[in-house]
């Protein structure tokens, strides 16, 4: 198949990317592979967690997803026809170590075939250790609020490494530890459905140390090695600057969405104000000595999903948003100390999750996060996420035309160009996602895909946006 578009393009006024900015898609291993148990893969907590009842939308799973275990030939070949430089993709624990035990030959056999199919046709793996879906089995041992289980990563980190090392030169630790811990442990919207405030600062405090033991570990076993991180980062902003109950409430969520990950990598410390608001539910008593130490080695990259910004106050909002909750099962708030704290709506565009589209977030999140964190450790950054969800549907000519999907890639590539124009070195851009997939908690209702998948016929077909990135790619600027 060939991505092009019947239209003229003029690029003489667009807005060129620098000659090595990296384009690339990501997904992750359950929301696409399928084959739940097939060639010894066991249970993840997203397995056990799908047959909760209320857990997730219509009660789906991964089960069969977009098939991609069975179907990564095709998927590569269509990375290669947008023109994709790199792909970011995650490895389920649970098929390279059932059960978290021995390693599993025929699960790691795939990820090297799916490896040596993207060396082939060009594209740079960037793999990702952990994109949420712990073995089961290790959830019943306590899961991140065990202490045990930094350990078992960091082992996990080298047997994957010692299968693939030699062809992945890009290795992420961790996706959006905020969503493993506080929204997995405190929220309860995602697996393993938990809901105290004290287990999710234990699984923050835990991944964190997984974090550091594996990348102490890759590091010693291959010091060539480009290795990070991806964190969920928010710009938290208050809503009336002048009121300090607001001022007050945009810090609050600062330190447990960005700094209580942030301070630790790139500082070897919490936040004093973060282990004051959450002093209540102990999570000093999870710190031993030199876990700080640990956790701040340096790291290569640090990778930024970027979804939308938060407008906050101590005042309810008059038309509150409705927020993340698909089923009627009771959640609570994912923030452990952010009682009386109230998100508000700017009266911006919203995606199919009701998540409002704001750019310019993007560029001041990475001017921040460049000038207090990155630069100063001389660390690079990439956005390994930022997409939409939108309920596109298919024209009677097949294609699918989902402008403002495009409109989105653009506004949000224009924002890292104002970003890199600002001074911050961004070196790359992942689309979430490659394909419509598994929204989690949300089963297959949301897709954010520049690739539309039937799920009944696993037909894969390139939405409009799709080729607008194919484009942008071939031009390595944004049309003008
Ligand atoms: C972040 C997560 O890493 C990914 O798994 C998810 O699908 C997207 N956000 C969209 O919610």
């Amino acid at each position: 198949m060939t991505v092009t578009k019947n239209t003229a393009v003029t690029t003489t006024n667009g807005r060129s990317f620098p000659p090595t900015f990296l384009f690339g898609a990501a997904t992750a291993a359950y929301q696409i592979e399928g084959a739940a148990h097939e060639d010894g893969r066991t249970d993840s907590i997203w397995d056990a967690f799908s047959r909760v009842p209320g857990a997730v939308l219509r009660g789906e799973n991964g089960e069969n997803a977009c098939d991609h275990y069975h179907r990564y030939r095709g998927d590569v070949a269509l990375m290669k026809d947008l023109g994709l430089q790199t792909y970011r993709f995650s490895t389920s624990w649970s098929r390279v170590q059932p059960d978290g035990g021995p390693v599993n030959p025929q699960g790691i056999d795939f990820y090297s075939r799916l490896v040596d199919e993207l060396l082939e046709a060009n594209i740079k793996p960037w793999l990702t250790l952990y994109h949420w879906d712990l073995p089961q089995a290790l959830e019943e041992k306590g899961g991140w609020t065990s202490r045990d289980t930094a350990a078992r990563f960091r082992d996990y980190a080298l047997h994957v490494h010692d299968a693939l090392g030699d062809r992945v030169g890009v290795w992420t630790t961790l996706n959006e530890p905020w969503c493993s811990s506080f929204l997995s442990y405190t929220g309860g919207n995602h697996a393993p459905g938990r809901q105290s405030p004290r287990e999710g600062l234990a699984a923050a405090h835990h991944l964190l140390l997984g974090h550091g033991l594996a990348v102490e570990a890759l590091r010693e076993r291959n010091s060539g090695l480009e290795l990070g991180i991806t964190l969920n980062l928010t710009v938290a902003k208050p809503v009336d600057p002048a009121r300090a109950g607001d001022v007050d409430a945009a810090r609050r969520i600062d330190g447990q969405f960005n700094r209580v990950f942030l301070d630790p990598i790139f500082r070897g410390a919490y936040p004093e104000d973060l282990l004051a608001d959450v002093a209540e539910f102990g999570l000093t008593d999870f710190i031993e000595e030199g876990d700080l130490a640990q956790i701040s080695q340096p790291i290569d990259s640090l990778g930024v999903n970027y979804y939308h910004g938060e407008l906050v106050s101590d005042r309810p909002a008059e038309h509150p948003l409705h927020g993340d909750a698909p089923t009627d099962r009771a959640t609570r708030s994912p923030f452990p100390a952010a009682e009386g704290v109230f998100f508000h709506p700017q009266g911006l565009p919203l995606t199919a999750m009701e998540w409002e589209v704001q750019p310019d977030g993007l560029r001041e999140l990475l001017v921040r996060v460049n000038s207090e964190y990155a630069a100063p450790a001389g660390t690079s950054l990439y956005i390994t996420e930022n997409g939409a969800a939108f309920d596109d549907a298919v024209a009677p000519d097949g294609s699918v035309p989902d402008a403002p999907r495009t409109e989105f890639l653009n506004a949000h590539l224009g924002a890292v160009l104002d970003a890199i124009d600002e001074g911050v070195e961004v070196k790359g851009y992942f689309y979430w996602s490659l394909l419509d997939n598994y929204e989690w908690a949300w089963g297959y209702e949301k897709r954010f895909g520049i690739v539309r998948v039937d799920y009944e016929t696993q037909e894969r077909t390139v939405k409009d946006s799709g080729l607008a990135y194919a484009e942008i790619i071939r031009n390595r600027a944004l049309s003008a």
